[in-house]
């Protein structure tokens, strides 16, 4: 192998070594490599890593609902004026309604879908509203970005056992691997402001509890 070519594996292995850091200091050798309760588990990039493989077909999941913040209420400038659409693998779902806790290896994975048509096109009133048939409102268009939450005690322990990950605030495609965000960035919030295991399990609650079943089903079942 010519030295240059050497030099740059080096370069990149020895950079990719301070990135892993991040303020996750867990001990690289019980980082998890797999997660009892889970079928479509976290990828890492290498299993002493925090450097996570975007999960793929995220659509598929359980969907738990869509949190949403409009510029029109945020000043026009909200953060992320997008639908927040939060899917999780579905054997994390069937797991927290068994035992009322998400299992370690839980991914959410948070697609940002903007608002159909902006400001100034035809339409659109000035608060970003226009009119569907079912009256005037806010209607999902392009998606727009791709953020995801592992749970892993073995990585992420200094932020109550959750990993942030960020893979792109644009129209797809997203990145394909994405190192844990900073606690700063990322968990900080979640740990100040989410009401449950760093969730925010209150917006997701009606999706996550089984309908009641009519009586007479009941009875059959
Ligand atoms: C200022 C606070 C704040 C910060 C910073 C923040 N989040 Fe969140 N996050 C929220 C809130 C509030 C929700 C739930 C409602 C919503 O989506 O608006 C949420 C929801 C999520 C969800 C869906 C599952 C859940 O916990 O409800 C994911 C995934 C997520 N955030 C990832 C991230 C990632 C990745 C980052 C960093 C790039 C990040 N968050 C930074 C406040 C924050």
């Amino acid at each position: 192998m010519k030295t240059t070519k050497k030099l740059l594996i080096l370069a990149i292995a020895s950079f990719s070594t301070v990135v892993v850091a991040s303020d996750y200091k867990g001990d690289r050798s019980k980082f998890a490599t797999e997660y009892k309760n889970i079928v479509i588990e976290p990828q890492w990039v290498d299993s002493d890593t925090i450097e996570l493989v975007r999960p793929l077909n995220v659509r598929r999941w359980v969907y738990l609902g869509a949190p949403f913040t409009p510029h029109a209420l945020n000043g026009n400038k909200a953060n992320f004026p997008e639908f927040h659409n939060v899917y999780v693998q579905e054997e994390a779902f069937q797991h927290y309604r068994d035992h009322g806790v998400w299992p370690e290896g839980t991914m959410m994975a948070k697609e940002l879908q903007l608002v159909d048509r902006a400001v100034g096109e035809e339409g659109v009133q000035k608060d970003g509203s226009r009119y569907e048939p079912s009256g005037r409102g806010y209607f999902p268009g392009k998606v727009n970005g791709m953020d995801v939450a592992v749970k892993d005690s073995t990585r992420f322990s200094e932020s109550k056992n959750w990993g942030y990950f960020n893979f792109g605030h644009h129209a797809p495609p997203y990145k394909v691997s994405s190192v844990a965000a900073s606690i700063g960035e990322c968990a900080g919030c979640h740990i100040a402001n989410a009401d449950e295991d760093m969730v925010y399990m209150k917006m997701y609650r009606p999706l996550v509890e089984p309908l009641e079943l009519p009586e007479a089903l009941k009875i059959t079942h």
